[in-house]
């Protein structure tokens, strides 16, 4: 891995351990920038979204690279995630049921039979509270919490919840987040769910973008939901070892019951023997190279087993920023988590956190820009 901030960031990480956790302050919503220079970052603490990352392309010209809107208003009505922080588990949970130290618990169905993304009122729309922000100077960054309440969902138990968005030098972005479990054993599985197009966030599609996964295994799913098996991407339209166009092979039929990409990578970096606290190890999960346009190229690394890639396969004729109307296929997400419904498949990594402990995720983007720096 490339050097970065190591001891700025253990300070925003001793920040956003600190204390009691999270203070039940009301915040205003709305929405907070960081700026460092011409590296810049809007977040809401509705749904603790990405708003926007702006950064110079090949020309100099300021690209935002972020799907999204302009006011919390729009982000208020959205139902397709834009920029939002998933949880308390990310992605489907079948028949919204699981069974945890012998207790079967219900979660909401809100998506057929099954629960997705926290449920009805998940952390994706709630208001978290703004627990830390420095807006501007040489270390940027924002901290948002939220109680999560026992029984919210159909979830077990109180669990404190923060995430951190922290400007780095060298056009780097750290997300850090963190949950504790108060009182009872329950799953965690928190996912960033931003939509990103290296182009310029009203530039079309992101299919002539060349993306290298680093997985060579993923979870086969049946209508969304894994199968339980771990299966090599070899010879399947899944395989982007090699870097390859998004939409080489997105016509492929065994891609058309999703319309695209939306599918749980198994990333090959992942060290499930190091899970003990801070010390986990963070592995390569994607690289996007440069955009033909703006020169604009991402690499995204992670603690987390997990990749679900969505190429934003049912995102319609939703009006975003600036007015320009978004389509299928107009951005990625690469949404680093724990794997789908592991809750129900015990030969996943758990995703269970039992009372007193912390979940984390830490996750970096590394911009790369055509400015010498
Ligand atoms: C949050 O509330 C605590 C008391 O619970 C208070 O001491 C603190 O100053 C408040 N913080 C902010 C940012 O309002
Ligand atoms: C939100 O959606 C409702 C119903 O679809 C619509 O009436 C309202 O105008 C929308 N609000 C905004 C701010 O787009
Ligand atoms: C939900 O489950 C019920 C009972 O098993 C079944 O009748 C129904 O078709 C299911 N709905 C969907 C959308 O799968
Ligand atoms: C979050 O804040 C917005 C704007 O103030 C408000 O309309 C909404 O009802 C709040 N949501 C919740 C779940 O309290
Ligand atoms: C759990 O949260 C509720 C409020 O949401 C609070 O009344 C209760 O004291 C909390 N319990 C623990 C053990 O933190
Ligand atoms: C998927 O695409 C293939 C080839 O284009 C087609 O034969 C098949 O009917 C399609 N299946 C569905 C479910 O649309
Ligand atoms: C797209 O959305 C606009 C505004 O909401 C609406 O007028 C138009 O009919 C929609 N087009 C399609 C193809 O759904």
């Amino acid at each position: 891995m490339s050097k970065f901030s190591f001891p700025f960031l253990c300070l925003i990480i001793a920040v956003s351990v600190s204390g009691g956790f999270v203070n039940g302050n009301e915040s205003k919503v709305e929405i907070y920038e960081l700026k460092r220079g011409d590296f810049s970052f809007k977040a809401t603490n509705y749904g603790a979204r990405m708003v926007s990352l702006i950064l110079p392309d090949k020309t100099g010209k300021l690209v935002d690279v972020v799907l999204g809107f302009e006011s919390v208003k729009d982000y208020l009505n959205d139902t397709k995630n834009f920029g939002a922080l998933v949880g308390r588990v990310v992605n489907r949970i079948k028949n919204a049921e699981f069974t945890l130290n012998g207790v079967v618990y219900h979660l909401d169905k809100n998506s057929g039979n099954n629960s997705i993304h926290g449920g009805k009122l998940g952390y994706n729309k709630v208001n978290w509270t703004v627990q830390e922000y420095v807006k501007d100077g040489p270390n940027p960054f924002i901290v948002f919490g939220y109680n999560s309440f026992d029984g919210e969902g159909g979830f077990p138990g109180n669990l404190s919840v923060t995430v951190t968005y922290a400007l780095l030098h060298h056009y780097k972005l750290s997300v850090i987040m963190k949950a504790k479990a108060l009182n009872k054993a329950t799953p965690v599985n928190l996912a960033t769910h931003t939509y990103w197009n290296l182009g310029g966030q009203n530039s079309g599609n992101i299919l002539s973008d060349e993306v290298q996964i680093f997985a060579s295994r993923y979870t086969p799913a049946d209508k969304n939901i894994p199968t339980g098996e771990i299966a090599p991407v070899k010879g399947t339209p899944y395989d982007f070892l090699k870097p390859r166009q998004v939409g080489s092979r997105i016509h492929d039929p065994a891609l058309n019951a999703t319309s695209g990409y939306d599918i749980n990578y198994a990333l090959d970096g992942y060290d499930a023997n190091k899970k003990s606290k801070a010390k986990k190890k963070m592995s390569l999960a994607v690289i996007v190279k440069k955009n033909k346009k703006t020169g604009i190229g991402m690499k995204i690394s992670t603690t987390a087993p997990g990749m679900q890639f969505y190429t934003a396969n049912f995102v319609n004729n939703i009006t975003g920023k600036g007015g320009y109307v978004y389509q299928p296929y107009c951005g990625y997400a690469f949404e680093t988590q724990g794997f789908p419904d592991a809750v129900n498949h015990p030969n996943f990594p758990s995703t269970i956190v039992n009372p007193g402990e912390i979940y984390t995720q830490y996750m970096l983007y590394e911009f790369q820009v055509a400015k010498k720096y």
